[in-house]
Formats: structure tokens, sequence, C-alpha cells
């Protein structure tokens, strides 16, 4: 008992990003500043990709990357079942209907066929969430986009620096959109990257991110004249943030080789309980970068998910659920467009009966026997 807590996740800071925040705070630019471009090109280079816009957060990043392509009204955009709301939102936000596809069992990633089924004329945008870490399978969804006409934006807000093949996700479609919120696998406090390797593409959203301005504020030639050519947002980050991210990326082979670790050391761990069920690390070209684990319980419901949650917690162990339900069956969606329960059974099954274990870089050696344990103990009690 009075065991250290071990939370789902925690912001890994130190005075590394307070010595580059103190440094922000002591000069006069605080936005579109020297931390922002330097952020953006190492983080470039880090996903190998040619261009990354730095803006406020991911959501802000999936929103431009439709809104750049002038998707609107009578546009479909397909969209997982199991994701953050933001991916789906960001379709609503531009008018375009969301088009709810249901995922695969055994990753949580959208299912290839039903995808190719919920395509039509209409598809502008296919949105792939690399869910907790595992790349979608690009090979079956590129000639499906290809086909109907749309491009992909991958959702890569908990996949920082995963592959499929010998690319990193962020370059597999037409606009990869990242997370930095604080518990991701690098923050900026809130934050966001979209990355592209189209010129055309990355000018545009970098446009909209501030207004729709011709001219950034280090091109123009007459302080504060500027003419507006697009409509567009305030969507940018600030020179802290920047900051924060930069003294992240530092870390960030420490931080991916120490969530490796203890993803395998938990997954060890659960091996021998026999009611849960683990995704795997990698499929086929993908390889994890290992977000957080995902137990599964079983589908019948002989598990009380909720209460295993409890125990858990009771014992300082931390946790999430990705997601707490299906998108088409939240309040808004449902009523919105009318969708009933069972409409996408492995989505709602799934964030009916998982639970996201830490894996972060705060989980120290040992702490996964010590998960495994409660967890045990934990679905045992939570048997109905
Ligand atoms: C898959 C996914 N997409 C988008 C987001 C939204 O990210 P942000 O909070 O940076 O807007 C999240 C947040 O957790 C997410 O999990």
């Amino acid at each position: 008992m009075n065991e250290r807590a071990i939370p789902f996740g925690r912001p890994m800071l130190d005075q590394a990003e307070i010595d580059l925040v103190v440094k922000v705070l002591q000069g006069t630019t605080l936005v579109h500043g020297p931390m922002t471009h330097e952020f953006e090109a190492r983080f470039a280079a880090r996903v190998e990709a040619k261009h990354a816009i730095a803006v406020s957060s991911c959501t802000a990043a999936l929103h431009l990357a439709l809104f750049a392509q002038d998707v609107g009204p009578g546009d479909e955009v397909a969209v997982p079942a199991l994701t953050h709301v933001a991916t789906a939102h960001v379709a609503e936000l531009c008018q375009a209907k969301p088009v709810f596809v249901d995922v695969e069992a055994d990753t949580g990633n959208v299912d290839s066929r039903a995808l190719s089924a919920a395509v039509n004329g209409h598809t502008r945008a296919i949105m792939v969430v690399h869910f907790l870490g595992l790349p979608c399978e690009m090979d079956r969804i590129n000639p499906i986009a290809e086909k109907a006409g749309a491009f992909i934006v991958e959702d890569c807000a908990i996949a920082m620096d995963a592959t499929y093949g010998n690319r990193k996700v962020g370059t597999l479609g037409a606009v990869g959109c990242f997370s930095f919120y604080p518990v991701k696998h690098i923050t900026t406090i809130e934050g966001g990257m979209a990355t592209t390797n189209d010129d055309v593409l990355a000018q545009r959203i970098a446009q909209r991110k501030s207004f729709g301005y011709d001219k950034t504020v280090d091109r123009r030639t007459k302080p504060g004249i500027y003419d507006v050519t697009a409509l567009g947002f305030n969507y940018r980050m600030n020179e802290v943030e920047a900051a924060v991210g930069l003294a992240q990326l530092d870390k960030l082979d420490r931080f991916q080789e120490q969530r490796a670790r203890n993803y395998r050391d938990l997954r060890t761990a659960l091996a021998d309980i026999e009611e849960v069920t683990v995704f795997a690390p990698e499929r086929g070209k993908a390889r994890s970068t290992h977000y957080c684990l995902n137990a599964v319980l079983p589908r019948d419901g002989s598990i009380d998910r909720d209460a295993a949650v409890a125990e858990l917690n009771k014992a300082g162990i931390g946790t999430s659920v990705h997601y707490p339900a299906a998108i088409p069956m939240m309040t808004y969606y449902r009523e919105k467009y009318g969708y009933k329960p069972g409409q996408f059974p492995v989505a709602e099954w799934l964030a009916a009966q998982t639970i996201s274990l830490p894996t972060g870089p705060h989980v120290e050696p040992g702490d996964a026997a010590r998960i495994g344990r409660v967890m045990k103990d934990a679905v045992r009690r939570a048997r109905r």
C-alpha cells in the first residue's frame, strides 16, 4: 500500500523548457519568431516532411487540412467511428458531412473494407487515424482514395514517429496533423503541427492559419501593411509553446525508447490474464510508437470495464479510454444524423470494453509488473 501513483500521462518538463521559455519572455518576440521557425524546421526534419507548419492544436491542423483544400457543403469526409471527436468536428466545421467507418478489432484502425464501401463520388477527403500509435494499412487505403479521387489527411495526434515501411507518419497522405497536448509524445502545452510535401498546400495552410494575410510579418516591407487574399483563422503557435517544443524534441529519442520498453514490459506483464487481449505494436509494414497500451476486455461484457478501472485507480494506476464512445453514438452526431446503437459494432465494443494503460516516459522500470498484478486482480473482481 501507499505505493507511488502512476498517472496515465505526465508532461516531462524540467529546467531545459524553463530556460528556453524564460529566454522568450525576456525578449520582445512572442509570436511569429525564431523559436517557431526553428521548431518547424526541426520537426520537418524529424518527420522527414518537406514542410511543417506550427499551429495552435491538432484540431487546428486537421481543420486547415480540409479548409485549405476548399472542403465544403456537399462534400463528404470519411472518418473512423473510433477517434477523438476533433477528427469528425473539422468536417462539420467545413459544413461537409462526416461519413463514419467502423474500425478493425485487432488494431482500432479504420477497416479498409468498410472504408471502400463508404466512399463515393462525393468523398473529398479520407481521415486516417493511426490509432494509439500504430499506422493504418496505407497500401490498402491509398487505392481506395485514388479511386474515389479523395485526398488523405493523417491524424497523427497520438502517433509521433510511427513508421510505415521506411516512411514516418505525417508523410503518408496529403497532410499530417500532430498534437502536442500535455500527455502526447511531446508537449508544447497546447499546440499542433501540419506536415506536407506539397509546396502549394503548405503555403495555403500557412496563410490560412494567420487570417489569410498575403505577407507574414517578416516579409512586410512597411510595418502593419498587408492585404488579405483568403479567408483564414488565428491558429498560430506562440513562441513560448515553440520553445517548450524545442526542448521536448531534444528528449524525444529517450522518450520513445522508454515508451517502447514500457509497452513491451507491460504486454509481458498482462500476457497471462486470459480475459485481456492487447493490440500488437506492429503489423505488416506498420510500427507503433506506443502511445499507450490498450487492454481489450471480452466482447461479451463479462468483465465490468468501469469496475476494473475503479480498482486500478484505487491502487494508484492511472487509466484513460480511447475513446469514451464511438463518435456516431455521441449525442451531437447521433441526433444530427440519426445513428442507432449497433451500426458500428467494433468501434462501440472497443469504446466500451477497453482500458488504456500508461506507457509514457514517467513509467519506471518495474512499474509494468505492478500494473500487471493490479490488472489481474481488477479483472477478477470486475467479473459480472
Ligand atoms: C486522434 C486525435 N485527434 C485529434 C486530437 C485533438 O488534438 P488537440 O487537442 O491537439 O487539438 C486528439 C486529442 O487527443 C486525438 O486523440
